[in-house]
């Protein structure tokens, strides 16, 4: 016999079977693909006490550092390894600021897909280099940045036998949209406001993506206003020109000129909202404190939609009386060195093996 379970007989009814199977008859993927899944998806909705506090508002986060390579960009790989398999790929490419390099090496991994990985040289974080060298992938390092590594990408997938799966790949976009669904089902409706910080723009297009269908198909009946967030060093969508040198130590959106501009310029539009930008100081303050506050750990590039919040309430927008949906990109655990830097040196209490020792040095006495 040679099917292929779901899951072993007698498993729990409620395992999460990642977003292809949970929400197939919303994505628009060739008739019979087989889902290549580690299950992503199905990520907390957690309240901010703290944050609904500070804008007298109802806000939620979206915890996507849940995903199984600890970002977003999982929902969109299972749909682009999918596709690819399906199309008969044995090699993928992409660029990447990090942790599309690390997703998709995972799911090529475990596709028995060859992946191979464009960078911006030197401006990696250490945890996603890891991720994409451990799950076997081909880390080429270019000298320039992440859009000369876009731009590569596509060369090589245009002359050569490989998928691209970057998100100018509409497949990708068909996974990221989940993210939507899972918020309107968990809250029964979409919310006031959604932010989000916005790089190469595939995130905020999916978002939207997602909230137009589940508005034109009956499950909400109304869609967010998206408000989305850059560095001041790569700040494009918001002053509406390329950066031909970006920077920011949000190294995850280090981007200048984002693939999909137009469908963010979209977004925004038509949802009646728009961009800002942020100082790294904020965005890095914001991170502390949502660690601090909430217990949620983000990269620094994750928490531009905190940032950009708080720096709304401070500039007189309101948010009160609001629902507010804050997607948290990807995990804190993946840019420790930016993390430790919060605290100059960082703190070393050293004690003998004593337990007055530690009360004293606890500050308990
Ligand atoms: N947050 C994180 C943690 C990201 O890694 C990215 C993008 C974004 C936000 C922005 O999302 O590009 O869809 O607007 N990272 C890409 C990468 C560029 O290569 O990992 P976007």
């Amino acid at each position: 016999m040679s099917t292929t379970p779901t899951a072993p007989a007698g498993a729990a009814t409620h395992q999460w079977r990642g977003v292809i199977e949970e929400y197939r008859d919303h994505l628009d993927l060739p008739a019979g693909t087989v889902a290549v899944t580690l299950g992503e998806g199905g990520t907390p909705l957690v309240r901010s006490e703290w944050l609904s506090e500070t804008g007298q508002a109802e806000v939620w986060l979206k915890v996507e550092g849940q995903n199984p390579t600890g970002s977003f960009k999982d929902r969109g790989m299972t749909t682009a390894i999918s596709v690819a398999v399906h199309e008969g790929a044995a090699a993928c490419v992409c660029a990447s600021t990090g942790n599309t390099s690390a997703s998709m090496a995972a799911y090529a991994a475990k596709a028995g897909l060859t992946p191979i990985v464009l960078v911006p040289s030197g401006k990696i974080a250490a945890g996603k280099m890891a991720q994409a060298l451990v799950h076997g992938a081909q880390v080429i390092q270019v000298r320039g940045n992440f859009d000369d590594c876009l731009r590569m990408s596509r060369g090589l997938a245009d002359h050569y036998p490989v998928a691209l799966v970057n998100s100018v790949n509409p497949v990708r976009l068909e996974g990221q949209k989940t993210a939507s669904f899972e918020i309107v089902d968990r809250l029964g409706d979409a919310p006031d406001v959604h932010l989000l910080p916005v790089g190469n723009a595939g995130n905020i297009s999916a978002y939207w993506l997602g909230y137009k269908q589940y508005a034109e198909r009956g499950r909400a009946t109304r869609k967010p206003v998206m408000r989305a967030f850059q560095a001041e060093g790569a700040a494009p969508l918001v002053t509406g020109r390329v950066f031909p040198d970006p920077e920011t130590k949000a190294t995850a959106i280090r981007i200048g000129n984002p693939a999909s501009w137009r469908l963010a310029d979209a977004a925004a539009a038509e949802s009646g909202g728009g961009f800002a930008a942020l100082p790294d100081e904020r965005i890095l303050a914001a991170q502390a404190e949502l660690a601090r506050r909430d217990g949620v750990f983000v990269e620094p590039a994750s928490a531009a939609g905190v940032a950009g919040f708080l720096q709304d309430l401070e500039q007189g927008i309101s948010y009160a009386g609001r629902q507010v949906v804050v997607t948290v990109t990807g995990h804190g655990l993946k840019d420790t060195a930016t993390a430790l830097e919060w605290f100059g040196e960082v703190p070393q209490v050293v004690v003998d093996a004593d337990i007055e020792a530690a009360a004293k040095a606890a500050g308990l006495v």
